[in-house]
């Protein structure tokens, strides 16, 4: 065939991940190798433990990759790698290993932001038209993002503080769960109610931006208080009055952002992406207020950390001649 495929890798936190993309868009492989397991007993993910795994992981992924795609090495393109955001020692050694790879196999090399892959993920389900809104709600990131075009973006609000998963995994560590605890405190959420009215922050201020830290506090103070006089308080009800508060930040500023572009989709995505209660309500209000745009949420497999994403986010760098020179640095701060 003729055919063209990119090979993508994704290191830049505790998933290591190889994907085959074709040009038309076709996932033919995405690998995820999850590091929770080794994590979990620390609480959160410990930097040094994420790298040596990643190292451990990497070619065999990319040997996994290539076989699920039943592909050879001759039919790819390019090689993709995310260089940025996340940890640096995650970062680089999916870098080395798309620089070797790509290096040894005389394969162009394409960087590509990890945020914008999120956003890409979007495109497995329909083709992305523009203007879009993207909402983009992970561990690390709570951001608006306005893209007029392909690989164009403007983050027109973002957290001052904490992110909307890291806030998730913070008070889900105060009533004892495992970490990551998004999934479980949605889970809970969905058997309470909320009675504890915690507060909204910059719900109604004239912009776009977000904070998470005074919830979290008043959850986490809500929570301490009990324990001190002894008072037991009902987990899913903590656990619903959390999610509400979260929810109704993120969806009422989103759609106000919806009002006032003229957008014609809407992408949530990243890791919060997979909340339940989130996928529902802004469906919801996307329905009654805005009809006219289109809501596209990428499947829960491809809302974590995951090279496909970064793979459809690659083919648009490619088409803008956006290369790498082999002395491609990881970039952990890197913005949109
Ligand atoms: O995008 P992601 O996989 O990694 C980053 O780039 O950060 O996002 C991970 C975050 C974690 O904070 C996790 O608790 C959260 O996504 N998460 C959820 C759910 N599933 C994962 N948060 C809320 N509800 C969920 N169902
Ligand atoms: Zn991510």
């Amino acid at each position: 065939t003729d055919k063209r495929y990119i090979l993508a890798i994704e290191s830049s936190c505790d998933e290591t991940s190889v994907a085959v993309v074709s040009e038309d868009n076709q996932l033919l492989a995405n690998v995820v190798a999850s590091q929770i397991l080794s994590h979990k007993r620390f609480g959160g993910v410990v930097p040094e433990v994420a790298s040596r795994h990643h190292v451990e992981q990497i070619t065999l992924c990319m040997k996994l990759a290539l076989e699920e795609a039943n592909i050879t090495v001759s039919e790819l393109s390019a090689v993709a790698v995310t260089e940025g955001p996340g940890l640096v020692g995650a970062l680089l050694i999916g870098i080395s290993a798309a620089k070797a790879f790509a290096w040894a196999n005389g394969l162009p090399l394409i960087p590509v932001n990890h945020m914008a892959g999120h956003i890409y993920a979007a495109s497995y389900v329909k083709p992305l038209e523009f203007p879009l809104m993207a909402l983009l709600v992970s561990g690390g990131h709570t951001e608006l993002v306005y893209m007029r075009e392909h690989g164009s973006y403007e983050v027109i609000g973002e957290t001052r503080d904490d992110a909307a998963g890291e806030a998730y995994d913070k008070v889900g560590r105060v009533l004892g769960l495992a970490y990551p605890s998004g999934k479980e405190l949605d889970e809970l959420a969905h058997l309470g109610a909320d009675t504890f009215n915690f507060p909204r922050a910059m719900l109604r201020e004239p912009n776009y931006d977000f904070s998470f830290s005074g919830l979290k506090s008043s959850f986490i103070n809500t929570v301490h208080n009990a324990r001190q006089k002894e008072v037991n308080l009902d987990k899913n009800d903590l656990a619903a009055s959390f999610q509400a508060s979260v929810i109704e930040v993120l969806v009422t500023k989103t759609l106000k952002a919806c009002q006032e572009y003229p957008v014609k989709q809407l992408v949530v995505a990243g890791g919060v992406a997979a909340n339940k209660g989130l996928r529902a309500e802004i469906k919801t209000a996307i329905t009654e207020i805005s009809p006219k745009v289109e809501l596209i949420v990428p499947p829960l497999h491809l809302c974590g950390d995951n090279a496909g994403m970064i793979g459809a986010a690659a083919w648009i760098e490619f088409s803008k001649g956006n290369l790498a020179d082999w002395d491609l640095n990881a970039e952990p701060s890197l913005t949109l």
